[in-house]
């Protein structure tokens, strides 16, 4: 074992001394410098700060051995090549009064210095009166002529190569390229009119050339919103609001396709994401996420871009004026697409029963419509045996739920020993989704789809403690393509995720193989199974979603088992089913907190027939 580096002596046994200028850098730089994304970030930045219209990023093994970013801005004069590299040296703010209304993206000074005390760094560089560009290099501060045109070349070399401990903490090459990549896409993303180009070691390369930003937006989020998104595009003088929002029946299990920008800045924003929230929250289950792109442009002076050392932040003045604004907004562009478009009304109401909406095809064929509102009618006169999806979890309701009389297993109990199932027998499946059983109570109506996702919930969560879950190997593994990051986590996670009983290995740089699902699932659909579950190691990381959230993942898991398919069953089937309900734990509510069956006692149905009265 390594012996362990001497504990710095504590504070009292030494002078106070002033730190080294390096060193400030070097600590300064933590907050600036995370991880090769975060150069890749503050080039892109410089550059279009610059008046850049053609940017160029190249990335060797994930920004750690090189980043070159290449513009075709303003330039920096060579006597001010030095001056660009110190600390707090800045052409973008010059006073407070400045700092208050600041419009470029820069404006600490700090960007060039922390990444200078922490790698390799060469800035070369020709303003318009140049005869020929000048290069300087961070370490040694010399200034030499170089070949070039107008703009700035920045040279980033060996990233933590002397703060070993900062180095540590990167992940594998792949990891990190796809995060370069991702601040790439997200910097592109609000600047429309400029073309980038990126190259990723020698494999692979994207350019986008400057276009209109819904077109720019779409890009980013994906080409399943082509077809499924709506435009806004308000201006109220201070304040304009830009956004392509992606249907809310093209919902996702994870808030990867959300971009937001303040004055052409990502930002991370609660109060604006809470929005954005709400006014999709009508419309989708909570679960679920949206996809969005929504550019904000907000008077300067109306924010305040210094309150994180990141920038990921921003304050806003009025910011009750600015949720209500947005918030308003998308609410009704999101409406207005929901009335204008009949179909749109089903996967809504989908959505309140808290299914996945995208798991069904678009049913806008009539049958599936007029068969389901020919319920609401009917809901309406029976409420308390029929409620409406919503009723049923609502705590108000008066229908007799699941939650309303004992848990199977207690009822067994509670009932005569011959009464050996309590859930009774199996009469017929209605609409493909209903099982109707008899009990000596009477009828039984069970939600098929979510007792089936319960009983696998269960099942795999006791052979999942007893590290056994059974699994079933694909004759033929399914492959599919995926991003960067979902290959790398499956490199660095495979074992884990093998625990849940799905194997899964990297084949390429972008796609995986789906080799063995857990035998529950089987009949799964593996690519959805695996990219759910790979979406939630993202979401939580890998490690704490294995460790403290392993229930939700192997729920995830189960909803992929659920009988989706308007599948006939057999009265056979439906018995084993009844009767497996009954074994499990918890059965009477799904995994979503609704009840998976409902009794309908004998007096009920006499109530409704008028008899003995
Ligand atoms: N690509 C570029 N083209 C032209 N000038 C640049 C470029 N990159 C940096 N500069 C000049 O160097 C200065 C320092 O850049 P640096 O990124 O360190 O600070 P900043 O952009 O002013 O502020 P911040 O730390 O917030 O990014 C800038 O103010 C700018 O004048
Ligand atoms: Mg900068």
């Amino acid at each position: 074992m390594p012996s362990a580096a001497p504990a710095v002596p504590g504070a009292s046994s030494r002078p106070i001394a002033r730190l080294a200028d390096r060193l400030v850098s070097q600590i300064a730089a933590g907050e600036v410098v995370e991880r090769p994304a975060s150069v890749v970030r503050e080039l892109l930045e410089n550059a279009l700060d610059a008046g850049a219209v053609r940017i160029r990023l190249r990335i060797e093994e994930g920004g750690v051995r090189r980043i070159v970013v290449a513009d075709d801005g303003c330039g920096i004069e060579r006597a001010q090549l030095a001056l660009a590299l110190e600390r707090h040296a800045t052409s973008k703010i010059a006073s407070l009064d400045e700092l208050e209304r600041v419009g470029t993206l820069g404006f600490r000074g700090e960007a060039l210095a922390s990444i200078a005390s922490v790698a390799r760094l060469r800035l070369t560089s020709r303003t318009s009166g140049d005869d020929c560009a000048w290069r300087i290099d961070a370490d040694t501060g010399e200034v030499e002529p170089a070949p070039g045109a107008r703009g700035t070349q920045v040279e980033v070399l060996d990233l933590f190569s002397a703060t070993p401990a900062r180095r540590k903490f990167l992940r594998s090459a792949a990891t990190e390229s796809a995060h370069c990549v991702d601040a790439f896409r997200r910097i592109a993303l609000a600047h429309e009119s400029v073309a980038f180009e990126m190259q990723l070691d020698d494999r692979r390369t994207e350019t986008l050339e400057p276009a209109d930003w819904t077109r720019r937006a779409l890009a980013a989020l994906g080409d399943e919103y082509e077809n499924a998104h709506r435009i806004v595009d308000v201006d109220a003088g201070v304040l304009r609001l830009r956004a392509v929002l992606g249907l809310p029946t093209h919902n996702r299990a994870r808030a990867d396709r959300q971009f937001l920008y303040v004055n052409g800045r990502f930002v991370r924003d609660r109060m604006l994401g809470y929005a954005l929230r709400q006014a999709y929250a009508d419309l989708m289950h909570g679960d679920r996420h949206a996809a969005w792109a929504v550019f904000v442009s907000i008077d300067p002076s109306q924010i305040d871009v210094n309150v994180h050392p990141a920038k990921i932040e921003v304050r806003f003045r009025d910011p009750a004026g600015v949720r209500s604004f947005v918030f308003h907004a998308i609410e009704s562009a999101l409406r207005a697409s929901a009335s204008e478009r009949a179909h749109e009304a089903l996967p809504a109401a989908a959505a309140a029963r808290g299914m996945h909406v995208q798991a069904y095809p678009v049913p806008d064929s009539p049958t599936t419509a007029s068969l389901d509102f020919a319920r609401e009618p009917h809901a309406a006169m029976y409420p308390p045996v029929a409620p409406s999806p919503l009723a049923a979890t609502s705590p108000a309701a008066p229908a007799r739920s699941a939650a309303a009389f004992p848990a199977p297993a207690s009822a067994g109990a509670a009932t005569p020993a011959t009464d050996d199932a309590p859930l009774g027998h199996a009469l017929a499946q209605l609409h493909g989704t209903w099982v109707l059983a008899q009990n000596r109570h009477g009828l039984v109506v069970v939600d098929m789809h979510a007792a089936h996702e319960r009983v696998v919930y269960e099942r795999m969560k006791t052979a999942y403690a007893r590290r056994s879950i059974p699994v079933q190997p694909l004759l033929v593994p399914v492959v599919f393509r995926a991003d960067a990051l979902d290959v790398a986590l499956v490199d660095d996670e495979g074992e884990a995720i093998a625990a849940l009983g799905l194997e899964l290995s990297a084949l390429s740089v972008q796609s995986i193989a789906v080799r063995a699902v857990p035998a529950a699932l089987t009949g799964a659909d593996a690519e959805a199974l695996a990219r759910s579950v790979l979406a939630e190691l993202r979401e939580h990381g890998a490690s704490r979603a294995l460790a403290e959230r392993s229930d939700a993942l192997l729920a995830t898991m189960a909803c992929h088992a659920s009988v989706r398919a308007n599948r006939r069953l057999t009265i056979e089937e439906m018995d084993a089913l009844l009767r497996e309900m009954e074994r499990t734990p918890a059965a009477d509510q799904c995994n979503h907190g609704r009840p998976t069956w409902l009794q309908v006692p004998l007096d009920e149905l006499d109530r409704w027939f008028l008899r003995g009265r």
